[in-house]
């Protein structure tokens, strides 16, 4: 098993801390003990089968849902945070996203800008929302009703909103921010996949943190720093692509013949399958 645990001494204030997390739904335990640290500044993933607990883990990490052990935000329990200081530490991205009202994708976009942040005239609102919505590659489908895109678009549109949320890795108060997304890329054709991805990856350059769950390893070998393979709940490596692409490790992991190969020229494996 490939484990790296960074000396918890040592680490800046920003880094997410999880400590002893067990999630059950009922009397099912679905995440199981599971230690993680993770530094702003880096692009974290979360790779694992199906029912693994992927989704689970994220959204106690989010607060969304009810754990045992600590999750702790740049030194602070999030359990002891305020709902309105949490929105303004991370941003989340949810694997599925049901709006109940018929919004625009404007409106949708908006919904990430919190009250209480800095964006205070509807001027810059609106060009924060248009320079979101940019960077996702949907500029002129401001006015576009969300219900009537494709599902690749609504993704982006979602990824929009979260940007506007935690638009400055940094907050006002010198705290690195969080990108926790869900399968941020799973409705996406190639270009857009990249594109995400360089969104995330530029957001982590600049000083905040990024979570990623992934499927697709070959885009996660291609810009994970960290990679934690969870299986059955429970955390089966941690570490980064190099420690963690192995045959034995993929192969174990999804129960399906895993090759990791490494081709001259690249610095990242290839997993063939
Ligand atoms: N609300 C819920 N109530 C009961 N069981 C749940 C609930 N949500 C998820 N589960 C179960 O918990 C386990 C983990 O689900 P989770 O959504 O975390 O998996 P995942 O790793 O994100 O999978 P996927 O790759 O399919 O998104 C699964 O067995 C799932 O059936
Ligand atoms: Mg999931």
């Amino acid at each position: 098993m490939a484990q790296s645990h960074p000396n918890t001494d040592t680490l800046p204030t920003g880094s997410l801390q999880i400590e002893g997390l067990h999630i059950s739904y009922g009397d099912k335990p679905v995440v199981k003990n599971v230690d993680f640290t993770a530094e702003p500044g880096l692009f974290h993933t979360i790779i694992g089968p199906n029912g693994s607990g992927k989704s689970t883990l994220l959204k106690a990490v989010t607060g969304e849902i009810a754990f045992t052990g600590t999750v702790s935000l740049n030194g602070q329990d999030i359990k002891t945070m305020k709902p309105e200081v949490l929105a303004g530490r991370r941003g989340v991205l949810p694997q599925h996203t049901v709006l109940a009202f018929p919004l625009t994708v404007a409106e949708v976009v908006n919904l990430g800008i919190l009250k209480r942040t800095s964006v205070g005239t509807t001027l810059a609102r609106r060009n924060r929302i248009l320079e979101a919505l940019e960077m996702v590659d949907l500029d002129g489908f401001e006015a576009r009703s969300y219900q009537a895109l494709s599902g690749g678009e609504q993704q982006r549109v979602q990824l929009a909103r979260v940007l506007c949320q935690v638009w400055e890795p940094t907050s006002e108060d010198g705290h690195p921010r969080w990108l926790f997304l869900d399968e941020p890329v799973s409705s996406l054709d190639i270009k857009h996949q990249m594109q995400i991805m360089e969104i995330a990856a530029n957001y982590a350059k600049r000083g905040g943190g990024v979570l990623a769950i992934m499927h697709d390893l070959n885009l996660t070998a291609s810009f994970a720093d960290t990679v934690l393979v969870l299986q059955q709940g429970s955390l089966k490596a941690l570490g980064n692509v190099n420690e963690v692409y192995q045959d034995t490790i993929l192969t174990d992991a999804y129960d399906y013949p895993v090759q990791v190969r490494h081709i001259e020229g690249r610095s990242q494996p290839v997993v063939l399958a």
